[in-house]
């Protein structure tokens, strides 16, 4: 009984305590709010107003869970990160009832059936595509499908791991981004384009100039198959790339040339190529010492642009032509940009690829210079309606980042990643198991061609690359599709 009382008595001595180190919590909470300047709400509602910060903060990842419908959020909705986890999963990628797509939304794709489409027996495999046929080392690309540029720095060693295991299983290209080449990129042995960004990092000298050398040691590796110069890309036209000192390691400084913790800035353009004329004379010379195919990334501001670069290797003649021309539309990702170039500047991908591809097949520089789209092309329909439109090769970025595990939590540019692919914060990288997320990898990458080779067969063709814009309409907004070849006719 006594014991008993005991107790009681202390439980109630405790919670008195309890009760009262959180009133004095909170008087103190209340008088620093009060006192504190920089945030109204705070100041005038001591109390609550602190919760709108959490809540606004827990919002962001709960609207995800309970309250966007499907096809509602941006950048990706939750059908389309679905389709890359199920295609990821390596399991069928059926879904039931019908469709929760819009069709009627200006702009999408209508793939035209065929009456009579070819049966299993007549179905071609893709063959591989020549890039840079006059090149000493020409490189025979064997997907249609491959991996766009992330820098090692912009994403983690095991998320570099992964992509090159799982690009080398799948038979795919990986792009290694502006940050230079580690041995994380070539430890899977998959075909490798190295990325030359305004800075060069992994082939620039103490000043930031191109450094031949390096150039010739990069091109050594056999896997290195093609060099891609970087005018921009488009997230972020205009502006160079940004790595945050906070994700600046001693081995990323030490891969790029910089010391640890130090901001990672690309200035804006590459210094020594002031116009077209510069550019092809730098693609010339990296091509020389390199003997591999060079091409360009860039976003399409204006037609105008792009007229120019070809009618200035019509005049230097095709062979002073980029092997290939990665068009990245404004819709693509980035690990750091401010926001009016992510939201605002350079062309969407839909617009800017026909044009491009018309003006290419109008210079007569079809099978000369390949074309590599970009920008939210991560679901089949989108890779398809790419193909149809004049692309050669399709890449993204974020739809194999989904494939490691990424759940859009849309904080790249701060270390702290909650799946790991974009932190170098051991702690979050745990979460990121090579051995398992290259086989998604390498999943995703196989249904994707799986599933685009379906669309192909629907619209009666028998592989991928004869899709053309007649096999597409694209809805207008008085309710009714057009045939892409009537929108853009071929040249
Ligand atoms: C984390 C991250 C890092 C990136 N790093 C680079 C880079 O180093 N160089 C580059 O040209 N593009 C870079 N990009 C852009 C992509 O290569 C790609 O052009 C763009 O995201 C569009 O493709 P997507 O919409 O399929 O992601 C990066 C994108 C992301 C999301």
């Amino acid at each position: 009984m006594g014991f008993a009382m005991d107790t009681l008595n202390f439980l109630a001595v405790a919670f008195v305590v309890v009760i009262g180190a959180l009133a004095a919590l909170a008087v103190v909470l209340f008088v620093i709010a009060r006192l504190q300047t920089h945030d109204a709400i705070r100041r005038n509602y001591p109390v609550i107003g602190r919760f709108r910060h959490v809540f606004s903060e827990l919002g962001e990842f709960f609207r995800q869970y309970f309250f966007a419908m499907d096809r509602e959020e941006l950048p990706f909705n939750r059908a389309q990160r679905e389709w890359v986890k199920r295609a990821g999963d390596g399991k069928g990628n059926t879904v039931a009832f019908g469709s929760t797509r819009n069709i009627n939304v200006v702009g999408t794709p209508i793939f035209v059936n065929a009456a009579f489409p070819p049966i299993d027996n007549q179905f071609a495999k893709g063959t591989a595509l020549t890039i840079g046929t006059g090149c000493k080392t020409p490189f025979h690309a064997g997907s249609f499908f491959n991996i766009s540029g992330m820098s090692y720095g912009a994403i983690s060693k095991p998320a570099v791991q992964a992509l090159s295991r799982g690009a080398k299983d799948a038979g795919i290209w990986l792009n290694t981004g502006e940050g230079g080449i580690s041995p994380f990129h070539l430890e899977g042995g998959a075909d490798i384009v190295f990325q030359i960004g305004t800075a060069k990092f992994g082939v620039r000298d103490d000043q930031g100039n191109l450094d031949d050398n390096k150039l010739r040691a990069v091109a050594a590796h056999e896997t290195v198959r093609m060099f891609e110069v970087k005018l921009a890309q488009g997230a972020k036209p205009g502006k160079g790339g940004i790595l945050p000192g906070a994700k600046v390691t001693a081995e990323i400084a030490q891969i790029r040339g910089l010391s640890v913790g130090q901001d990672g800035i690309s200035p804006n353009r590459h210094r020594e190529v002031d116009n077209w004329d510069d550019l092809l004379n730098l693609i010339a010379h990296i091509r020389e010492v390199t003997g591999k195919p060079v091409g360009i990334k860039t976003v399409v501001g204006a037609e105008e642009a792009i007229e120019d670069l070809f009618q200035t290797i019509t005049h230097r003649g095709a062979d002073a032509a980029p092997d290939f021309i990665t068009i990245d539309g404004g819709e693509g990702g980035t690990g750091a940009a401010p926001m009016p170039l992510i939201d605002l500047v350079g062309m969407s991908i839909r617009e800017a690829l026909p044009i491009v591809a018309d003006l290419r097949d109008k210079a007569g520089l079809k099978d000369r210079v390949r074309i590599v789209a970009s920008g939210k092309l991560v679901n089949p329909g989108d890779i398809a309606w790419a193909l149809a439109a004049g692309a050669d090769f399709v890449t993204t970025a974020r739809g194999f980042m989904f494939s490691l595990g990424c759940i859009q939590a849309l904080k790249c540019n701060k270390n702290t990643c909650p799946t790991g692919i974009t932190t170098h914060d051991p702690r979050f990288q745990k979460g990121l198991v090579v051995e398992d997320k290259w086989k998604r990898v390498s999943a995703y990458a196989q249904n994707i061609v799986k599933e685009v080779e379906t669309i192909a067969h629907s619209v009666g063709v028998t592989e991928p690359r004869a899709l053309r814009r007649k096999h597409v309409r694209i809805m207008q907004d008085n309710g009714r599709s057009v045939p892409m070849d009537k929108l853009y006719p071929t040249p």
